[in-house]
Formats: C-alpha cells, sequence, structure tokens
C-alpha cells in the first residue's frame, strides 16, 4: 500500500482520514476552478459578440430607405379625358383633361388627411374637417391653407406616364400628350 505525503510537509505522511479529506478539498477546488474557468470563458465570449456587433452597427451605413418617390402611373389611355384617378398606393391623383395631364396630392394641405374624389359633386373633399378642392386641387373651401400641390408628370422613354413626388410644378404646367 502506498504511503500518501502532505502536500505542506513533504516526507510527512497522512492517516487514510487526512488523505481523504485533502484529496476532497482537492476535488472541490479543482470543480471551483473549472466552473470558473468556464463562467470567465463564458464572459470573454460574451462580451466579444458584444463589441463584434457594436463595431458591425458603428460601421454599417445610417441610412433611412423610404419608398421612391418617382413611380410610373402607365400607359396615358388608361386615363379617360375628364377624368380624375386616385392612386390609393401613391395617394396622388392623376387628371385628365382636354388640355392634357397633371398629378395632383391626394394630401391635404391643412393636416395631412388623405381626400377623396367626390365625381357625384365634382370634387376632391377631406374627410376629416371639410375642406373642399376642385378637380385639378385649387382650394373651394375650409381649413386648408392652400391648393393640393401638382407634381411634375412626364412621359418614360417607353410612353408611359411618370410622376415625381419630390418635384413639385405650377398648376399650369401641364403635360400634353
Ligand atoms: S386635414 Fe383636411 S381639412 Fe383638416
Amino acid at each position: 500500500m502506498s504511503e500518501t505525503k502532505h502536500p505542506a510537509l513533504p516526507g510527512v505522511p497522512l492517516s487514510g482520514h487526512a488523505a481523504n479529506e485533502i484529496t476532497r478539498r482537492d476535488f472541490l477546488n479543482e470543480i471551483t476552478l473549472g466552473a470558473l474557468g468556464i463562467a470567465g470563458l463564458g464572459s470573454v465570449a460574451v462580451a466579444g459578440l458584444g463589441s463584434v456587433a457594436v463595431t458591425y452597427q458603428f460601421f454599417s451605413p445610417n441610412v433611412l430607405f423610404e419608398p421612391p418617390t418617382t413611380f410610373r402611373a402607365g400607359n396615358p389611355d388608361l386615363y379617360p379625358v375628364h377624368s380624375v384617378t386616385f392612386l390609393q398606393e401613391q395617394q396622388v391623383y392623376i387628371v385628365r383633361m382636354p388640355e392634357g395631364f397633371y398629378a395632383v396630392s391626394a394630401v391635404c394641405t391643412h393636416l395631412g388627411c388623405v381626400t377623396q374624389w367626390k365625381p357625384d359633386a365634382d370634387m376632391i373633399a377631406c374627410p376629416c374637417h371639410g375642406s373642399k378642392f376642385k378637380g385639378d386641387g385649387t382650394k373651394i373651401e375650409g381649413p386648408a391653407p392652400r391648393a393640393l400641390p401638382h407634381f411634375a408628370i412626364s412621359l418614360t422613354a417607353d410612353g408611359e406616364l411618370l410622376v415625381d413626388k419630390l418635384q413639385n410644378i405650377k398648376p399650369a404646367q401641364v403635360l400634353k400628350v
């Protein structure tokens, strides 16, 4: 049978009981150190991932993606003369009169409600506070401070209507087709 030596006092044999106690303590120390090591590694990994995420966010472009402001409104033949067509997705009226086309904003100039074309009354009405406009956007009555703006309208190379909602134009500017 081999003798267990006291680690602090080399050469001094330990009794079986003392040897068991130290072994248990060593074992517990090992476990504790192992657990602390794993926890430490976990903390380092979490901190590393956090700094990678922050660095990625810092270097990625801070861009706000907005819907395009220019859109195609289709072939002019889609719109009969003397018509006002509401394009809901764009919140724009495509108006065709004998003199040509114009694009009118459907957003009320009072507080920004979306207006509605009323063909029976031949006018555009705002459901929020009662402003009324002619088909060409001219204000008739109500709290709206001004007429509905006109957007630039042109023809694409392949003959479709093209509206630019970023470009306001004078109501007198019509697209002759
Ligand atoms: S938002 Fe149109 S009248 Fe107020």
